[in-house]
C-alpha cells in the first residue's frame, strides 16, 4: 500500500506499511504460533486476510490548526496539528465525510484545542460509518462553550452529509492524552448507529466500543458461531460482551446466553438488538465480568472471553481453571496476555486457533482459540 503521508515522514502509524501484505501476514502467524508454542496439540488453521487499506470504520481524528483552516489527524512532536483526512485506512464513506467536516468546524467556529498554550475548544473528531453508509459524529470538546453553535449549525450538516444519523458531543475538560470524557451529550434524535454484520443488526451509541474493522468483525464472529455451535452447549456466557456481538451471534433455540459488559450504554444497544431478534434465552447485564463470573457458584458450559488488551488476568482464568467450565472461546487482540492467561490454565487446553487480521499495516491482529478441558 502506498501512502504520501507515510512517505512525506507525516504520519507513521502504518509501521509495516512497507512490507509487502502476504509477508505481514506470514509473519503474524509466525510471531503468534510462537507465543502459543508451549502449549502442545493445537491446531491452527490458516490466517484470515484482511483489506489492506479502506477497512476500518471509524475515524479518530484529533483536531489542530485553526478555525479558518482546521487540521484533521494527528499531532505532530510539538503538538501542532498534522492534517491526515486522506488516510488510506478508512471507509471511503469515512474520507468522504472528513472535508465536509472540517468545513463544519469552521462554520461553527470550533476552534481547535492547542495543545502547547491549552486553549481551543475541539480536541477529536471521531466518526464512525456503518456498513449501509450511516454516520455517527462526534465532538470532543473541552467545554460546552461551543455547544450552541454546533446545534445552530446542525441543519447545514444534515443537508451536507445526509447520512450523519448520530451527532454528539463528548465533554474532556482535562489536559490529557485521553481521547475522550465521561460526559456524553446527544444531539441528534437517533441514538444508535447501526451496525449491519451477518444479517444481526448490532446497535452502536457513541460510548461503546465496536471492532475497527468490519469484515473482520463480521468474520470473527461467525467462526465464533460456528466453534461454539459444535459443542452444542445448552449455557454460554459472553463476558466483555460490548454491544453483543458474540452473544447475539451464538444464539440458539434451547440455549440459554448471558452477556456481561461493563459499559452500560452497551448493553443497553445489545438488549436492543435482542429484543429486535426476537431472542428469549439471552440476557445481558452490566458489570464488572470478572467480579459476575467468580461470583457465582456453577459455570456455564461454556464462556467466551473477549478482553480489552490487558488480557482477563489471574483471577478469572485461575476461576474457569477451578470452575470445571468444559470450554472456553478465547478472542484476544493481544497474544502475549492471552499465553500469560492460557498458562494459568493448564486444564484448559488450546485445540483450535485463527489469526485474523483486524489491523494490517501494523503488528497488531486478532487470535480467537477454542480451549477444552482435559
Ligand atoms: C475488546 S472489547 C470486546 C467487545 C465485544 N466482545 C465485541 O466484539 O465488540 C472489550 C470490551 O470489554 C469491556 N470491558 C472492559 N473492562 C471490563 C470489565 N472489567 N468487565 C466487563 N467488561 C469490560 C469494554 O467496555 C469493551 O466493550
Amino acid at each position: 500500500m502506498q501512502c504520501d503521508y507515510y512517505d512525506a515522514g507525516r504520519c507513521r502509524s502504518c509501521s509495516l506499511i512497507e512490507q509487502p501484505y502476504a509477508r505481514q501476514l506470514a509473519d503474524k502467524q509466525a510471531a503468534c504460533e510462537e507465543l502459543l508454542a508451549g502449549f502442545g496439540g493445537l491446531t491452527w488453521l490458516p490466517p484470515v486476510a484482511s483489506p489492506q487499506e479502506r477497512f476500518r470504520n471509524k475515524a479518530k481524528m484529533v483536531a489542530g490548526g485553526t478555525v479558518e483552516a482546521p487540521t484533521l489527524g494527528i499531532l505532530d512532536r510539538d503538538g501542532l496539528g498534522v492534517d491526515l483526512r486522506g488516510c488510506g485506512l478508512h471507509t471511503d464513506g469515512l474520507r468522504a465525510a472528513l472535508p465536509v467536516l472540517a468545513d463544519f468546524v469552521t462554520r461553527a467556529r470550533l476552534t481547535p484545542y492547542d495543545v502547547p498554550t491549552r486553549r481551543g475548544e475541539l480536541k477529536h473528531l471521531l466518526v464512525t460509518e456503518s456498513p449501509d453508509g450511516e454516520l455517527m459524529v462526534r465532538f470532543v470538546l473541552r467545554s460546552e462553550e461551543s455547544l450552541a453553535r454546533i446545534r445552530k449549525h446542525l441543519g447545514w450538516l444534515h443537508e451536507a452529509l445526509p447520512q450523519v444519523v448520530v451527532v454528539s458531543a463528548n465533554l474532556q475538560p482535562e489536559h490529557k492524552a485521553v481521547l475522550e470524557g465521561e460526559r456524553e451529550i446527544l444531539l441528534s434524535e437517533a441514538t444508535t448507529l447501526r451496525m449491519r454484520v451477518n444479517g444481526i443488526d448490532l446497535h452502536l451509541r457513541p460510548q461503546s466500543f465496536f471492532q475497527t474493522n468490519t469484515a473482520m468483525a463480521a468474520e470473527l464472529y461467525r467462526l465464533g458461531r460456528e466453534w461454539v455451535g459444535e459443542r452444542a452447549p445448552e449455557t454460554v456466557w459472553d463476558l466483555y460482551c460490548g454491544v453483543g456481538g458474540f452473544a447475539l451471534h451464538v444464539a440458539a433455540p434451547g440455549r440459554e446466553v448471558v452477556g456481561i459488559e461493563v459499559s452500560a450504554e452497551a448493553i443497553a444497544s445489545a438488549e436492543q438488538s435482542r429484543d429486535e431478534l426476537g431472542l428469549t434465552g439471552v440476557r445481558f447485564e452490566a458489570g464488572d465480568a470478572i467480579a459476575w463470573a467468580t461470583a457465582r457458584e456453577a459455570p456455564p458450559d461454556l464462556v467466551v472471553v473477549n478482553p480489552p488488551r490487558r488480557g482477563i488476568g489471574a483471577d478469572l482464568s485461575r476461576w474457569l481453571e477451578e470452575s470445571g467450565v468444559p470450554g472456553v472461546l478465547y478472542s484476544s487482540c493481544n497474544a502475549q496476555t492471552l499465553a500469560r492467561d492460557l498458562a494459568e490454565m493448564p486444564s484448559l487446553r488450546p485445540v483450535r486457533a485463527r489469526l485474523l487480521d483486524m489491523f494490517p499495516n501494523t503488528g497488531h491482529y486478532e487470535v480467537l482459540v477454542l480451549l477444552a478441558r482435559g
